[in-house]
């Protein structure tokens, strides 16, 4: 079995476009790899959260990650902050890591766009670490979206290095990793572009059916076809794209008729597409409430996580001190 790992930002609730994106694949590949999943709350402090906010995005994370499906006895979970062991490799690879190419890394640049104010080193490392979390467990398979592949190319970078510096043929080489097909792309419900958190345009997993009816019935429209078989317009193709993950295909093939013969109603397609939303959604959030309420499983779920890390970790960094030269007296 090959590795795969995978860090998760404790950032928000998830929406439909980060399962169908993302999570639904990684539920489907926990059973053909050793899978690392795991929450990365030392990346979250880049942005200083306070600290009664971090526990419980943490702990949302990890309630919801489990609510989709990830199977705690088949990949491991646990917390990158529970693993001092990456820490410690972050440190050894900080000193493989020049500082020119850290500054001209994309993500970088985004974030000494976004808060100017506070340009940390940690912030500049982040490859790094990201580093460090991926090559901890030798992992050669990484889930992640485009915006991070310049990230794991970096990785990739540090893993290399590391073997020619050593003359040592210790570290793979992780690449991106998506299980069988291409990955759906949600769209939101404002019209244009992809279902996302900052955009303010997403249905999530822990959304109620009044607030799932809400948002549907409020998302952007058009005028309506004039002309038989006329081309569909963003807004419209995006309610026609959420349709086909959510509902049953002679429902998809019903509206989509009416639409060609110009007798559709959009506030039907609304009423159809919300029911069906809510249907899709409900066995999640009410998983989500299960399982919030039950710290005893969770903290079972993080500490055999972390015991099941900190084994394959440990062996990691111990063989990396020994090739580096560190010894006993
Ligand atoms: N950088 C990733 C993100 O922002 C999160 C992450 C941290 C990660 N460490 C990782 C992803 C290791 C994959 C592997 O989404």
């Amino acid at each position: 079995m090959e590795t795969v790992v995978s860090g998760i930002r404790s950032t928000g609730n998830l929406h439909l476009g980060n399962y169908f994106g993302a999570i639904k694949n990684f539920v489907r590949m926990q059973y053909e790899n050793k899978c690392y999943f795991f929450i990365a709350d030392y990346h979250s402090l880049t942005t200083l959260p306070n600290p009664d906010d971090l526990h419980e995005n943490v702990k949302q994370v990890v309630v919801e990650y489990l609510a989709c499906g990830i199977d705690p006895e088949a990949a491991t979970v646990y917390l990158q902050s529970d693993l001092p062991e990456t820490a410690e490799l972050y440190l050894l690879l900080n000193m493989n890591a020049y500082v020119g190419e850290l500054e001209r890394t994309t993500t970088f640049k985004e974030k000494v766009r976004k808060q100017p104010e506070n340009v940390n080193a940690g912030l500049l490392t982040y490859p790094v670490l990201m580093a460090a979390d991926i090559i901890i467990h030798k992992a050669t398979k990484v889930p992640v979206g485009k915006d991070q592949e310049q990230n794991l190319e970096m990785s990739r970078k540090f893993a290399k290095r590391f073997n020619r510096i050593y003359n040592a043929d210790y570290f793979p080489e992780p690449y991106p990793y998506n299980f069988g097909e291409e990955l759906i792309k949600i769209p939101g419900l404002d019209g244009t572009g992809k279902m996302g958190k900052s955009e303010g345009n997403g249905i999530y997993l822990s959304d109620t059916p009044e607030i799932i009816r809400k948002k549907v019935m409020s998302a952007v429209t058009d005028s309506g076809p004039v002309k038989k078989n006329e081309k569909m317009s963003e807004p419209i193709k995006n309610l026609f794209s959420l349709l086909l993950v959510v509902s049953e295909k002679n429902t998809f093939d019903y509206f989509l008729e009416k639409y060609n013969n110009c007798e559709i109603r959009y506030s039907d397609l609304k009423n159809q597409l919300a029911e069906d939303i809510i249907a899709f959604v409900n066995p999640f959030r009410e998983r989500i409430l299960q399982l919030s309420a039950d710290d005893k499983y969770l903290r079972k779920v993080i500490e055999m996580g972390k015991e099941k890390a900190h084994e394959s970790a440990s062996k990691t960094v111990r063989e990396v001190r020994e090739i580096i030269g560190f010894k006993s007296f």
